[in-house]
């Protein structure tokens, strides 16, 4: 019972190993090509392609490579068909290369989509042809991000229609809740979404709109928002003041006061003397 357990252990080891280089060589023979990409229009962008060996694995021949645009009309890229003739650059020219990064020029709307790489290859153990996971790349165009008017400030991008493409804004590192948020894609004419999205500015700052995919930040803008100068508001009341103390009539009235007051205490000395006198004469006459 114990010797049969310690048999069975042992010759599970033993399957294990077998099991990893008979299945583990077929395997690890991959092509890597990452799942998304983003470009800006009109820009390059390198489509990576990566064909990975194991260690003791070896080519017998260059491998042959194939680039494909997956639409509905498939379009290849490499070997270069008419339509790429001047779009497309291999980054390694060494046919022995594993490296099959491709370089995309002036990337456009229509470059939206899916690629596939894919490798022949004959080693000693097999002679097959070699998927990558297809890369979808993403076009984005400039951001704009400006003040519509006094208190709103709208953020706007194309970018290739895609759900996981989203817009936010945020003010000295958090996010600002949206007064309105716009995707239009209904328009089947136009090859893109228009993306837009506002915030009601309250305070300065720095203001900054983000283009994200999925948690990936793509592109970004800042807007310094420099609220109205306090100085002015100053100014402002001070002109008020200055025009309400000039037209209150009563400022110039209550400059004349003491004048009189000293006029009728004048009068009022000679009164009080012409009273004493009749009443020191009225007295006599009793
Ligand atoms: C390709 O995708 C499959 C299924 O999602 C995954 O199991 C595999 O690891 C991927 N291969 C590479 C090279 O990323
Ligand atoms: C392939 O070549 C390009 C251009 O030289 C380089 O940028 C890229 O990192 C290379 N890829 C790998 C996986 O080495
Ligand atoms: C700014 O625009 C928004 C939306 O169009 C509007 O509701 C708001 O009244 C406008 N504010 C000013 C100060 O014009
Ligand atoms: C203050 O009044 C002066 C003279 O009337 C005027 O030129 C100036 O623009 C005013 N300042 C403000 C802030 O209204």
């Amino acid at each position: 019972m114990h010797h049969s357990l310690i048999m069975t252990k042992w010759g599970w080891t033993q399957f294990m190993i077998l099991y990893l280089m008979v299945s583990g060589r077929r395997s690890l023979v991959t092509v890597h090509q990452p799942p998304v990409l983003t470009s800006a229009l009109g820009h390059a962008v390198m489509l990576p392609c990566e064909l990975i060996l194991p260690p003791d694995e070896k080519l017998l021949n260059p491998p042959v490579l194939y680039w494909d645009h997956l639409k509905g009309d498939d379009a290849r890229l490499w070997p270069r068909s008419e339509k790429y003739k001047n779009r497309v650059n291999l980054t390694d020219n060494n046919p022995n290369s594993l490296n099959k990064s491709i370089l995309l020029k002036n990337a456009q709307w229509a470059d939206s989509g899916k690629y596939l790489c894919k490798l022949s290859i004959v080693t000693r153990g097999e002679k097959s042809r070699k998927f990558g996971n297809k890369t979808l790349l993403m076009v984005y165009d400039t951001m704009s991000f400006k003040l519509t008017n006094d208190s709103l400030l709208s953020c706007e991008v194309n970018v290739t229609q895609d759900p996981s493409l989203v817009l936010s804004i945020f003010h000295d590192g958090s996010k600002l809740p949206t007064v309105c948020s716009a995707r239009q894609d209904a328009a089947a004419a136009l090859p893109y979404a228009s993306l837009s999205e506002s915030v009601s500015v309250r305070s300065g700052g720095k203001y900054e709109c983000r283009l994200h995919l999925n948690a990936y930040l793509i592109t970004k803008r800042s807007f310094n928002y420099d609220p109205p100068e306090p100085d002015k508001g100053r100014d402002a009341e001070r002109n008020v003041t200055v025009t309400s103390s000039t037209t209150v009539p009563g400022a110039a009235m209550l400059v004349f006061p003491e004048p009189w007051v000293l006029y009728s205490g004048l009068l009022l000395v000679p009164i009080t003397i012409l009273l004493g006198i009749i009443t020191v004469q009225l007295t006599c006459r009793h």
